[in-house]
């Protein structure tokens, strides 16, 4: 993406005289399997503070100077670091996205894409048969080792995305005067309930999860010292009944990229549940990929559209507006309201109880 044509590549494609499909593959997968290595061998955080020589850099990560070259060359071609008398140094756009010094960074969620992009392998079955090819990492036995590292990869590249992308959200939502108390389901990372809580010093967050997520989101509780701040109640959302022991306790509820997990029915059954907990006038907050919210963004688009791609293959779905707003007036919300983002392909639904 950080890559750009030349004025003349730029005349000869809009001619139609470059190969552009030879960008998109192998060009494309190939920035991608770049940009995880160099996010895996650690090299934009080794460049975080000073600029370094290819020796210096190379002795830092224990790698050989010419491999290590070959790597640095294609992260300077991809737009992600620059060579500057005799010594590499990092973009602002990798300084910001990409170093563990930034608090925005999603170098987690890029060292987690690979097992995304392994669901795409499933694309040619997917495209003949309309249907779930693979288990959601839910579904997986969690004791089995390597299923325990990709789900601790996908919490903290989830938790990751939040940190970075999650203050806009928490900006636009408006929660009810003197809130104390709020619930996020299938919160599991706790970074969107910290993110919460950082902006309203009185409210409380209860997470709601599955264990794998609940052992994420204790990480999160410590590494942001609200440990005093933040509940964590291991259960299933849609095989128990929460809203019986939680009845009318809530001022704000999150309902965050859950949605596109489950089927229509359940995601029905679900939200029901969570209104029950909110007390009256308490404000519900959706967030997800929604199908008719793009605003014609190609970018939007393609975010949404391989969303759809995934879910359809580990068995959900992505929903257009007004199947989330009948879901949450049946459930006994009013004021349903969409929200358009600057995160591309993300949209935020308000409501609230009546
Ligand atoms: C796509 S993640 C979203 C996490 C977080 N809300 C966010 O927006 O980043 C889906 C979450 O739902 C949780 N989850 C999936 N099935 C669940 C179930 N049956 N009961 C409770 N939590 C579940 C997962 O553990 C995970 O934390």
């Amino acid at each position: 993406m950080p890559l750009r044509l030349t004025i003349l590549e730029n005349i000869l494609a809009r001619l139609n005289l470059l190969p552009v499909p030879l960008f998109d593959t192998p060009l494309a997968p190939g920035i991608a399997k770049v940009l995880v290595a160099a996010c895996e061998l650690g090299i934009f955080d080794a460049l975080s503070e000073q600029s370094l020589s290819l020796e210096a850099l190379a002795e830092k990560l224990k790698c050989n100077p010419q491999g290590l070259q070959l790597l640095l060359q294609l992260l300077i071609s991809a737009g992600y670091l620059r060579l500057r008398r005799g010594r590499y140094i990092n973009t602002r756009m990798a300084q910001r996205w990409l170093t563990s010094a930034s608090p925005i960074s999603v170098a987690p969620y890029i060292i987690h894409s690979p097992d995304i992009v392994a669901i795409w392998d499933h694309l040619p079955e997917v495209v003949r048969e309309n249907k779930q090819a693979m288990r959601m990492p839910y579904d997986e036995d969690a004791s089995d080792p390597s299923t325990a590292a990709a789900l601790a990869r996908h919490y903290a590249g989830l938790a990751a995305l939040a940190m970075a992308l999650g203050g806009e959200v928490v900006n636009r939502v408006k929660i009810p005067a003197g809130a104390t108390q709020l619930l996020d389901v299938g919160g599991s990372h706790a970074a969107y309930s910290a993110l919460f809580c950082r902006k309203y010093p009185a409210l409380h967050a209860t997470i709601l999860d599955i264990q794998p997520g609940i052992e994420a989101g204790k990480r999160t509780a410590q590494q942001t010292h609200l440990e005093k701040r933040m509940t964590f109640i291991c259960g299933d959302i849609v095989c128990e009944d929460f809203s019986k022991d939680l009845s009318s306790s809530y001022d704000v509820a999150l309902y965050f990229h859950i949605a596109h997990l489950l089927p229509p029915e359940i995601n029905a059954a679900v939200l029901e549940k969570v209104v029950q907990t909110l007390k009256p006038g308490g404000v519900l907050v959706f967030l997800d990929q929604i199908t008719d919210q793009t605003h014609h963004s190609k970018l939007a688009s393609l975010m949404v559209q391989f969303m759809a791609l995934t879910m359809t293959t580990v068995g959900g779905t992505c929903y257009p507006f007004p199947t989330v707003k009948s879901w949450l007036e049946q459930a006994g919300m009013s004021h349903v309201r969409r929200h358009r983002l600057l995160t591309p392909g993300a949209t935020l639904i308000t409501a609230k109880k009546r």
